[in-house]
């Protein structure tokens, strides 16, 4: 599941430091994937409630590791680049942060009667569990139609359930948006997208980075390791902003 990050080699991504420009359009297009589906996404492997140990770069002390969050990627496909981009971010984190590499395959489709009648669903449950213990969480988003796609809204969703449960989960909890397209536009009007409902779920959105990888195709290599230099140094730097924004957070 973690791997270190390959030598890089071209550039194309898209991050700014705050303030974000606004005048900037977005040039996000459908583009049909570009690479065939080159590994299986092996998302599973959730992240510790206690002090976790990195496998990120090999034997990391468990004392250097001070902030444990987890990052989800919104995306099912084998291969898929935001997937990637979720593996370089944990490879490429400061060690005393550990990013646990979550995923919403289980996630069933949200059915309110299924709700009603049975609850939460079990995987629902053990992942908002994980996200309550996470101290952050890094949501990497592709875009589908110019918006956030449907299976990662799908699990937020149902991750909000009840509304009840809502703080425990989310609220306060500091939350890092990124994502990756073989379009032109880097997902930057997914990203948008989410802002509001970061919002309603009381959420602390970190906006000290905007991270779009665009091109996702020219990004990573066949294994999956970033191949791009820029975006090796930007996702670096975005992770480490994070982390500290995360350390800096005072837990509930
Ligand atoms: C239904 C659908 C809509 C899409 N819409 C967009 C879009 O609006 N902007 C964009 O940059 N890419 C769009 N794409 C292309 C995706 O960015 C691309 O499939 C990407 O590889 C998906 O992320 P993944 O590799 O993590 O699975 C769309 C893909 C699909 C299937």
């Amino acid at each position: 599941m973690w791997r270190s990050p390959a030598p890089p080699a071209t550039a194309n991504v898209r991050q700014r430091s705050n303030p974000p420009c606004p005048t900037e359009g977005s040039d996000a297009a459908a583009t049909p994937d570009q690479h065939p589906d080159l590994e299986r996404t092996a998302l599973k492997g959730p992240p510790r409630a206690d002090v976790p140990k990195s496998t990120s770069r090999g034997a990391v002390a468990e004392a250097h590791v001070m902030t444990a969050i987890i990052g989800i990627a919104g995306s099912l496909r084998r291969g898929s680049y935001n997937a990637r981009l979720l593996r370089a971010c944990a490879a490429l984190a400061p060690r005393e942060l550990e990013i646990g590499i979550a995923s919403i395959a289980e996630v069933p489709l949200y059915d309110g009667d299924v709700e009603r009648e049975q609850g939460v669903p079990g995987p629902v449950a053990q992942l908002k569990d994980e996200i309550a213990r996470a101290q952050g969480l890094l949501l990497v988003s592709p875009e589908y139609n110019n918006s956030m796609p449907g299976v990662l809204k799908n699990a937020i969703d149902w991750l909000s359930r009840p509304p009840a449960d809502i703080p425990r989960v989310f609220r306060n909890k500091p939350v890092a948006l990124l994502g990756a397209t073989p379009g032109r536009g880097g997902t930057r009007l997914a990203q948008a997208a989410w802002l509001p409902v970061f919002r309603t779920l009381g959420m602390r959105l970190w906006t000290g980075k905007q991270l779009y990888v665009a091109g996702a195709g020219e990004v990573f290599a066949e294994d999956g390791e970033v191949v791009d230099e820029a975006v090796r140094r930007l996702l670096t730097e975005f992770v480490a902003g994070f982390a500290e924004f995360v350390a800096g957070t005072p837990r509930p």
